[in-house]
């Protein structure tokens, strides 16, 4: 299947994408943790992409379009983009990627969380330097402060996560990425999840939408 994972800063994309992913054998393509990678590592590409990230901005779309289209290359099987698109322009060239490759999406699936529930995620979120996990300073704290349980790396708040950061994507998220819920239902590939609740029942809703098609792969 090849899924693309839309919402909100904090809706709960990688979260799901991740899980989905790893159950169905999926490659789980994430824009972001690509771009944080190449920071990480200062790349050419990582400091092409800094500023625009620290700054809550989205990175230009020839890169990010760049970034995609290399990814699928050496992909056969099913994919789900976690943060990709976020721009009408970017849909557009996944659809031109994909149909070089006879393909198209089988569906968008939009996670739908309230503002209030975003900024509480983010603020609260800090992440592993070294592996990347997750955790929540209230709902998942690491069992030592500022360690990761996984592997020891140190736990920290993610640059962009910072309030007044928080503030700028997500008015870059309604003025650039929001149009595409549209879009995608116009197309008749759009399936809306409730994102409120935990993400073990979030994943289970997203299951659910595709029983048909993965049923004997459970
Ligand atoms: P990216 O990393 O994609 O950031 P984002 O879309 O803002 O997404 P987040 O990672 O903040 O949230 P998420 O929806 O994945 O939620 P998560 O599962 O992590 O992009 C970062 C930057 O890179 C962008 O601002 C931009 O600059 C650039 N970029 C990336 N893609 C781009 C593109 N296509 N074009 C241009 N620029 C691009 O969960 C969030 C928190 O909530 C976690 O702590 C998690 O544990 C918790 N949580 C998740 N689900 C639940 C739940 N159900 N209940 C309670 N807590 C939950």
């Amino acid at each position: 299947m090849r899924l693309a994972f839309l919402g909100p800063p904090g809706a709960g994309k990688g979260t799901q994408a991740e899980l989905f992913a790893r159950r169905y054998g999926f490659a789980h393509i994430s824009t972001g943790e690509i771009l944080r990678d190449g920071v990480r590592g200062g790349t050419p590409l990582g400091s092409k992409a800094r500023g625009y990230m620290d700054g809550g901005e989205l990175v230009p779309d020839e890169i990010v379009v760049g970034i995609v289209a290399e990814k699928l290359e050496g992909i056969d099987g099913g994919f789900v983009l976690d943060g990709f698109p976020r721009t009408v322009e970017q849909a557009e060239a996944l659809n031109g990627i994909l149909r070089g490759r006879n393909g198209s999406l089988d569906a968008v699936i939009y996670f739908d969380v309230d503002e209030d529930t975003v900024v509480r995620r983010l603020s609260g979120r800090r992440v592993c330097g070294k592996c990347g996990w997750n955790y929540h300073v209230e709902n998942m704290p690491p069992k030592r402060e500022g360690v990761c349980d996984r592997c020891g790396g140190e736990v920290h708040q993610r640059d962009d996560d910072r309030p007044e950061v928080v503030r700028e994507r997500l008015r870059v998220y309604q003025r650039e990425t929001a149009p595409l819920i549209d879009y995608y239902k116009r197309k008749g590939l759009l399936e809306r999840v409730a994102g409120d609740p935990p993400p073990e029942e979030v994943q289970e809703e997203v299951r659910r939408l595709f029983a048909d098609r993965l049923g004997s792969r459970r």
